[in-house]
């Protein structure tokens, strides 16, 4: 159930006003509903009861440690990409039998650090790191557990830039490329091939492509298997699109049935990497009007949020609705507006053409759907310190990232300042 409600004439997250935190806390802020938070992993692990599945949370999505450990306090592990990532899971209470580290270019203090931490698997996703990793694990006296993330060439029909199932993209290895790790794998008594995986791209809107996808797989695990690999997983990665203006997602449970339908022939357990179906719609962006400028084509409406708080729109053209917090919703005349941060750049903008009552100066607006890619986006660009996140909980609310310093700004520059 959607947390961001208005009520009389005042907007609420949960029972918090946003109005009155807007006040306190300043903006701009990220603020994150933390029930629909749990009601979003619990009705993705209600999906998948009926068969075995371990759902890995995509840490890049929301990374921010009070998140996260509600997230694992679930029952979630995490999918990671970086040492970064690693150390935030572990802080936050990941397992670490439920962390599986992807990304195409793991380094090797980073594969030490996940060996030492004795994570579930390495998706591996080329020869080269293959060969890293079994070395690192060998002078460790470690064993690494892996899994191969194929390259299936389908295509998850949505934004380029974010498709990553297509032989054009750097991700994973093709099916014709794995015979020859295969020898390598079995040459590396360090290396125990324990899965196979792939991730075809984020925001997918379509079941079809993903189930195309886990029939490849599937029917290729078969061969792997008859190979004498004894496999025991099948990662279908992350993806699941939401509703940003007026999509039409596939339910959690469409989601679910599709691939269990898939996977199941295969009696493998399966995992499944989501982030933005988690936590996409639990956040907005608070953000102030500045003043509010008119020139002959339109008028721009600036705010004090900006694409170092929210890239999304800059740079996937994202749409992500905003709507006016104040009080006076409805005064505003209706007007073409672009909704634009104070950075300069052309490219600095949250919302273009939107046709919206006119806000005035000091107007709050909300940004939706901040919950994913939002923060975790967020840079310093500008000079810009990162908004405070404000993890909301019936009428409380808990600071669970500070709004950053100024001097926090140029801290590691000021050492070597002559
Ligand atoms: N697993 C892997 C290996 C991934 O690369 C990703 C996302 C996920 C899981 C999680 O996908 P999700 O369930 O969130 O779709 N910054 C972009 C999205 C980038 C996604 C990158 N990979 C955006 O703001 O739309």
């Amino acid at each position: 159930m959607d947390q961001f409600k208005v009520t009389g004439d005042r907007y609420f997250c949960e029972n918090v006003d946003l109005t009155k935190l807007a006040k306190i806390e300043g903006t701009p802020a990220y603020v994150y509903s933390k029930s629909m938070l749990r009601a979003h992993c619990e009705n993705l692990l209600a999906a998948f009861k009926s068969y075995p599945t371990q759902a890995c949370f995509a840490v890049k999505a929301l990374s921010n440690l009070s998140v996260l450990r509600e997230i694992f306090a679930c029952g979630l592990g995490a999918d990671l990409v970086s040492g970064g990532e690693l150390e935030r899971a572990l802080m936050a209470g990941a397992p670490s039998d439920k962390i599986v580290f992807s990304g195409v270019g793991k380094q090797v203090h980073e594969i030490k650090r996940a060996l030492e931490a004795n994570i579930m698997m390495f998706n591996i996703e080329s020869p080269y790191e293959l060969d890293m990793i079994a070395q690192l694990a060998e002078s460790s006296g470690k064993t690494a557990a892996i899994s191969i993330r194929v390259n299936p060439n389908i295509d998850a029909q949505t934004n380029a830039k974010i498709t990553t199932g297509l032989y054009s993209t750097k991700f994973g290895l093709a099916e014709g490329d794995l015979p020859e790790l295969f020898e390598a794998i079995r040459r590396r008594p360090s290396l125990k091939l324990i899965g196979l995986g792939c991730h075809i791209g984020s925001q997918m809107l379509d079941l079809n492509p993903l189930r195309d996808a886990a029939r490849q797989m599937a029917k290729l695990c078969h061969s792997v298997r008859q190979l004498g690999f004894d496999l025991k997983h099948l990662n279908m990665g992350g993806g699941l699109g939401i509703r940003y203006r007026n999509e039409d997602p596939p339910s959690v449970s469409d989601y679910a049935a599709a691939l269990i339908k898939e996977v199941k022939p295969t009696g493998l357990s399966l995992i499944i990497e989501p982030g933005r179906s988690l936590v996409g719609n639990i956040g907005v962006l608070l953000t102030r009007v500045i003043n509010v400028k008119k020139t002959p084509d339109r008028h721009f409406v600036v705010v004090d949020a900006a694409m170092n708080d929210l890239v999304r729109p800059t740079l996937y053209e994202s749409y992500h609705s905003i709507e006016n917090v104040a009080d006076n919703l409805t005064t505003g005349v209706p007007s073409l507006c672009d909704i634009v941060g104070p950075i300069c750049e052309s490219g600095d903008y949250l919302g273009k053409d939107r046709m919206i009552p006119l806000p005035s100066p000091g107007d709050l607006l909300m940004v939706r759907g901040c919950g994913a890619y939002a923060a975790s986006m967020a840079s310093q660009y500008n000079s810009r310190p990162r908004a405070p996140e404000l993890l909301v909980s019936g009428t409380n609310y808990q600071v669970a990232r500070k709004r950053e310093s100024l001097q926090s700004l140029w801290a590691e520059e000021l050492a070597n300042l002559d």
